[in-house]
């Protein structure tokens, strides 16, 4: 029950497969591409202690070596000294242009290995195995790579494709219902943007993906990937409309940043609350109907994801100090702010045209119902 979506970038195509067990074929698809036949893994500790013998077994049975660096676990990661480690061993490791360095793990993991494969020899092959649902319905697809500035998040990188994506299902069994649910941001976060049957879907079936339910998982993945690879398509470098995904992540990165990047508040977390918050803007500006940040807000809840800012613990900045930390983050344009706002559910846009006071009275009401609840 493999499902398999190509992304069609000329010169540049791959596919991502996505179904359970694929880390078994992991070994049989990577040797076709040729090269060495030494592979080297850029892991996390988690995940090396879950899967790299399974992982290393498929290569192994392929008829390949592999050696891995395995990180810390965490967003910390994603910096200069860890990515300098990173590009330092894999060039002791010999690995040339036609080599496949493989990115195991979550959307940290894939952004900084993606990075390195990026970076040297002015771009190596890299395969993505995406470990967590975030990874495998956004970061892992569409070639954004790179690491963290103290100036804000992601804001050293390039765009660098995969080679592979190999999304194995079973290897969500292994995640905590809370890195799962934030991972459910992501995925609620394509049909809000651009397919209602989708969230009409996720509302039906949303219960059985969080249970387990490998069919549910294998459609919800193939659904996102398949937004996003048409999205790539028409605009793999941001030019345009690949900023719609960005739906819900104005307001979360300010979020993140005011919860400094810690578990506090986990980057689909984030996401899910920021797109509360997007419909919340939008409907006050007229933009679409009160009902749909209500259904927004009902489903989020139902499947237990943060969907308030009351919904984060402890101290946050007051609304003024969190539309600065939106000014930090990479969607300012000429000094103004870029929303994805929304027509409805499945309708998103994007616009700079949004009155400041607007943004200021949706978190100050948000953090009104916290201070409330405190
Ligand atoms: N995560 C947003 C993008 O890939 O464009």
């Amino acid at each position: 029950m493999t499902a398999t979506v190509h992304v069609d970038l000329p010169g540049r195509e791959y596919d991502i497969l996505i179904g359970p067990e694929l880390l078994d074929q992991a070994g049989e698809k990577i040797a076709k591409f040729g090269g060495r036949k030494h592979v080297c893994i850029l892991t996390d500790e988690t995940v090396a202690g879950l899967h790299l013998n399974h992982l290393k077994q498929s290569l192994n049975a392929a008829g390949l070596s592999a050696e891995a660096l395995v990180l810390p676990a965490g967003e910390s990661t994603k910096c200069w000294a860890e990515l300098q480690r990173s590009v330092e061993w894999l060039l002791s490791q010999k690995v040339e242009r036609g080599d496949v360095v493989i990115a195991f793990g979550g959307g940290v993991i894939g952004d900084l290995a993606g990075f390195a494969a990026a970076i040297m020899r002015r771009g190596v092959r890299f395969v993505q195995i995406p470990t967590t649902l975030l990874a495998q319905v956004d970061s892992s697809v569409g070639g954004k790579t790179g690491i963290n500035s103290p100036h804000g998040k992601n804001l050293i990188g390039a765009f660098h494709q995969p080679s592979l994506v190999l999304a194995d299902i079973a290897l969500l069994g292994t995640l905590t219902a809370r890195d799962f649910l934030a991972g459910y941001g992501e995925v609620i976060k394509y049909g809000m943007l651009g397919d209602a049957a989708f969230f009409d879907w996720l509302e039906i079936n949303g219960p059985a993906l969080a249970a387990g339910d490998t069919d549910a998982r294998v459609e919800a993945v193939k659904r996102s990937c398949q937004m996003k690879a048409d999205i790539v398509q028409r605009d793999e470098t941001e030019a345009g409309d690949r900023a719609l995904l960005n739906l819900g992540h104005t307001f979360g990165h300010a979020l993140e940043a005011a919860t400094g990047y810690s578990d506090r508040l986990l980057h689909g977390e984030g996401v899910a609350i920021g797109c509360a918050l997007a419909f919340e803007l939008s409907a006050r500006l007229g933009l679409c109907s009160q009902e749909d940040p209500s259904r927004v807000r009902a489903h989020l809840r139902d499947m237990g994801v943060k969907v308030d800012i009351a919904d984060i613990a402890g101290e946050l900045p007051d609304a003024q100090g969190l539309l600065e930390l939106m000014g930090q983050d990479k969607k300012v344009l000429d000094g103004k702010l870029r929303f994805i706002l929304a027509r409805g559910i499945g309708d998103a846009f994007i616009t700079s045209d949004v009155p400041r006071d607007a943004v200021l009275t949706v978190l100050q009401d948000a953090l009104s119902l916290k201070a409330a609840q405190n």
